[in-house]
C-alpha cells in the first residue's frame, strides 16, 4: 500500500470512530451544556491521541530509515536497513541501500589508491634519505676519521666527538628510513619485521614484546603491509597516549586460514577519545583487505586493537615497490 493511502486510511478510521460515536447515545444541545462540552473535549483528546499513535506506527519505517541514514558510516561498512513498510518507503530504503553499497565500493577503491600513493611516496623518501643523505654522512664520517688520524693532539678529541655525532645522525636516518619503508618486510618477512618494530618501541619506561605464533598461512604482500602498519600505529599510540608500562603485539593463525593481530597495552585506556587520522587510517587499511578491526578496552583495562584478517581482499593492493 502506498504511503498516501496508508495515512488516508488511518485518518479515515479515526473519523469513522468519531461519527459512529455521534450516532450513538451522544446528544449536543445549543447552547452546549458543560457536561456535553467535557464529553466532546474528552472525545477530541482521545481522537488526537489515537491519530498520533496510528501515524507513529504508520511512519515507523521512515523513522527507521532516517536513523540508518544518520548513523551510516563508510568506515564500518556492511550494515543495511531492512526493506519494509509502504511501497514508497520500501523503495527509498532500497535506493539508500544501493547508494550505500556504491559509496562503500568507491570509498574502498579511492582509499586503496590513496594508500598506495602514500606507500610509494614513503618508499621514495626512504630511498632518498638512505641513498643521498646516508651516503653523504658516510663520506663525512670517513673524512673526519682521516682528519682525526692526521690532526694534532689538541683537536683530535673534538674530531672524535664530531665523528660520534655524525654516526648517531646516520643511525637516526637509517631508523627513519626503516620506519618509512618496512624493508625488512620484503627481505625477512612479517615475523622479523614485527619483532624489529616492537623492539624499537622499548624504552626505560615501556616494555614492548612480540608474541608471534609460527605457522601463519601464506599472506599476500598487501595483507602483510596492513598488519605491519596497523601494529605500527597501535604501538605509536601506546607510546604517545597510553601512559602504559607494557605493550604486547600478538600475531597468530586462526582456523580457516585466517590471521589475528592483537596490540594490547596496560595504559589508561582509549575511553571516548575522538578518533584521529591514525585510527581512521587503521580502519581504511583494514577495509582495504576486508579485515575486521575492533578497538576498545582490554580485559584488564588498557587498550586492545584487534584485527581479524578473513582473507578476502576488496581493493587494489598497495604498490609498496612502485617508484
Ligand atoms: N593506546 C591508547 N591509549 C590511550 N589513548 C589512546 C590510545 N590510542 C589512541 N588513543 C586516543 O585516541 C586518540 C586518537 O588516536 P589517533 O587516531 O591515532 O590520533 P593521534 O594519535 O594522531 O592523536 C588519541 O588522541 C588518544 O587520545
Ligand atoms: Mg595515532
Amino acid at each position: 500500500m502506498t504511503l498516501y493511502w496508508r495515512i488516508f486510511l488511518l485518518n479515515a478510521a479515526v473519523f469513522l470512530a468519531a461519527v459512529l460515536l455521534l450516532l450513538g447515545p451522544v446528544t449536543v444541545s445549543t447552547p452546549v451544556l458543560l457536561g456535553e462540552a467535557l464529553v466532546l473535549l474528552a472525545g477530541l483528546v482521545v481522537m488526537l491521541i489515537a491519530n498520533a499513535l496510528l501515524l507513529r506506527i504508520g511512519l515507523a519505517p521512515l523513522a527507521r530509515l532516517n536513523r540508518a541514514m544518520a548513523t551510516a558510516d563508510l568506515l564500518r561498512p556492511g550494515s543495511r536497513t531492512t526493506v519494509t513498510g509502504p511501497h514508497e518507503i520500501a523503495e527509498l530504503t532500497q535506493t539508500f541501500n544501493a547508494m550505500l553499497a556504491r559509496l562503500e565500493t568507491e570509498r574502498a577503491t579511492s582509499s586503496g589508491r590513496a594508500l598506495s600513493a602514500q606507500e610509494a611516496e614513503r618508499h621514495r623518501l626512504a630511498q632518498e634519505l638512505h641513498d643521498e643523505i646516508g651516503q653523504t654522512l658516510t663520506a663525512v664520517l670517513l673524512q673526519l676519521k682521516h682528519a682525526a688520524d692526521n690532526a694534532p693532539r689538541s683537536v683530535r678529541a673534538d674530531l672524535h666527538q664530531a665523528q660520534e655525532t655524525t654516526r648517531s645522525g646516520l643511525d637516526e636516518i637509517r631508523r627513519i628510513a626503516r620506519r618509512l619503508r618496512p624493508g625488512v618486510l620484503e627481505e625477512l618477512g612479517l615475523h622479523s619485521a614485527l619483532r624489529a618494530l616492537t623492539t624499537e618501541f622499548t624504552t626505560s619506561s615501556l616494555s614492548a614484546t612480540a608474541h608471534l605464533t609460527p605457522g601463519l598461512p601464506p599472506l599476500d604482500p598487501a595483507t602483510e603491509l596492513v598488519l605491519y602498519r596497523i601494529a605500527q600505529e597501535g604501538l605509536t599510540n601506546t607510546a604517545r597516549h597510553a601512559r602504559a608500562t607494557r605493550v604486547e603485539v600478538h600475531l597468530r593463525p586462526l582456523p580457516d586460514a585466517q590471521v589475528a593481530l592483537l596490540v594490547r597495552d596496560n595504559g589508561r585506556g582509549i575511553g571516548t577519545a575522538p578518533e584521529g587520522a591514525g585510527i581512521s587510517g587503521m580502519r581504511e587499511r583494514a577495509l582495504l583487505i576486508g579485515a575486521d578491526l575492533a578497538i576498545g578496552r582490554g580485559p584488564h583495562g588498557g587498550t586492545d586493537i584487534r584485527l581479524h584478517v578473513t582473507g578476502s581482499t576488496t581493493a587494489p593492493r598497495p604498490q609498496e615497490n612502485a617508484r
